[in-house]
């Protein structure tokens, strides 16, 4: 399906089954997008929620906890009237992952509501839960017959896998592997909510909707790109998760590589979901695989002064907390044109951004003596969503001399940007209605793996040392700075 002809999302009769109903992803960003999507209209009118977990709740202790949730997010409680309808949307579950019979009193709440309801609905799996669950729930959903539609002409089933997905290659396929045995690709929507960012997709929009930019859109007329996710907040509370990934794994081998994909990937052949995928994959296949001497040269890595002590990182870890690579592409497009990624955490001021250089015109009619004349176009989602476009100008007055100004388009004026439920709202809608543009294909989660794996070996390896800096400054950027 494509994006601009997805079904109204009103139509979709659909039951939502969240495994880890109280998980972290649930909590933070689900349920707030769930309550998001209700207030903008845009749920199913047939809609219900069925939380599965251990616990043993009601479902009336089920909504109360969704509530508090809600409110937690909000900072303020919500009216009886707002809430309520949306409360009961809730059901409640008990079960353990690991029992058959957990699984067929699943699928006897799900008869019953499509009895209710007199329809064979739609039913979407959401897993948040550790990676290490996974095969006993994705076989479970197989051999039970849960993950089969109850009707060969309607009701479709979905499942919604989060990242992190794999640890590396091998890992990834192995996931990937239990996937496709058990499911149709079609079936399968892997989350990378930087896909669901305004600003991203109006990537693809401003290069392709416009004849303005594509056709210098390449290595002749482009200098150099930065993809760069500067975060202000530290890792927080999540130290025995992100102590085993690291910077690259968490944000580098999926956010920042889209990123990448998507300001370098040629025109879809159309807006369908496979059409895009199929380009950002290309693109990603395209990354040069640096050997370990590139490594050494191409890589920086950093760790803030503080992290050692944060609650289940271990004493001496070396785990990066901040990176920087220089990519290359082979092909013909972009062939020798560096594209930096660059992220850590507490690295003072918010600044998520693409930045994209032109050459230096040539020849240039530009007064001698003055500063370097090229072109930026910057697309920009922190701290506001923007884009820029850098040029040169005639300054007024009697002699001619240029200087730098900018065109500017601000994404919104009025509404604000609240962090994931904008985009969690965005992809769980797309799931509803079956469209796959803003997930991860196979192939592409394979092409960054293959890309990411030889760094982290070499950097396993003790090849590049790992350098501290003061937290909440930009020490470190300017430490290394020498990868350009
Ligand atoms: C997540 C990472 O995937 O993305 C976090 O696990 C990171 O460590 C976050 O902070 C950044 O996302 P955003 O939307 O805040 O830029």
């Amino acid at each position: 399906m494509t994006r601009n002809m997805a079904a109204p999302s009103r139509n979709i009769p659909t039951i939502f089954a969240a495994f880890g109903a109280t998980g972290d992803l649930m909590r933070r960003k689900v349920l707030p997008a769930l309550f998001y999507l209700y207030n903008s209209g845009e749920l199913p009118a047939m809609f219900r929620v069925v939380g599965f977990s251990r616990r043993d709740w009601t479902d009336e202790e089920f909504q109360g906890y969704v509530r508090g949730v809600l409110e937690a997010h909000a900072a303020k409680s919500i009216p009886d009237r707002e809430v309520e309808p949306f409360l009961s949307f809730f059901t409640f579950q008990k079960g353990t992952f690991e029992e058959p019979a957990s699984y067929e009193g699943l699928k006897k709440t799900f008869d019953a509501c499509d009895k209710e309801w007199g329809v064979c609905s739609n039913k979407l799996f959401y897993l948040s839960v550790a990676p290490e669950y996974y095969d006993t729930i994705l076989n479970s959903l197989s051999d039970s017959g849960l993950a089969d539609p109850c009707d060969p002409n309607e009701g479709w089933t979905h499942i919604i896998v989060e990242k992190p997905f794999g640890m590396n290659l091998n890992t990834a396929k192995e996931v990937d592997e239990l996937l496709s045995n058990l499911f149709e690709e079609s079936q399968v929507y892997r989350i990378d909510h930087y896909l669901a960012k305004e600003m991203l997709q109006n990537i693809l929009t401003f290069r392709f909707s416009n004849n303005l930019f594509e056709i210098p859109w390449g290595k002749a007329l482009i200098d150099n790109i930065h993809v760069r996710v500067l975060e202000k907040i530290g890792v927080e509370k999540r130290g025995p998760f992100y102590d085993g990934v690291g910077a690259f794994r968490d944000v580098g081998q999926n956010h920042l590589l889209q990123m990448l994909a998507l300001v370098t990937m040629d025109h879809p052949e159309s807006y369908e979901a496979t059409a895009i995928q199929k380009r950002r994959a290309e693109i990603l296949e395209a990354l040069h695989v640096l050997s370990p001497e590139e490594v050494r040269r191409s890589t920086f890595r950093g760790q803030y002064d503080g992290y050692l002590n944060i609650e289940g990182v271990v004493p001496d870890s070396d785990t990066e907390t901040y990176f920087k690579v220089r990519a290359t592409l082979s092909h013909p497009k972009w062939e020798g044109v560096p594209i930096i990624m660059e992220s850590g955490k507490r690295l003072g001021p918010p600044l998520k951004e693409i930045v994209v250089t032109f050459r230096h015109p040539a020849p240039c009619l530009c007064p001698p003596g003055q500063p370097h004349h090229k072109n930026e176009v910057i697309f920009r989602m922190e701290p506001r969503e923007e884009i820029l476009v850098e040029f040169w100008s005639k300054k007024p007055g009697f002699s001619f001399t240029t200087e730098r100004r900018e065109l500017h388009y601000m994404m919104r004026e009025a509404s604000v940007h609240v962090p994931y439920v904008e985009e969690y709202a965005k992809l769980l809608l797309d799931c509803v209605r079956g469209d796959q543009t803003l997930f991860i294909s196979t192939p592409e989660i394979r092409a960054m793996w293959r890309y990411v794996d030889p760094i982290i070996d070499a950097w396993e390896c003790g090849d590049v040392p790992l350098v501290k800096y003061t937290p909440d400054t930009g020490e470190v950027l300017e430490e290394a700075a020498y990868i350009k």
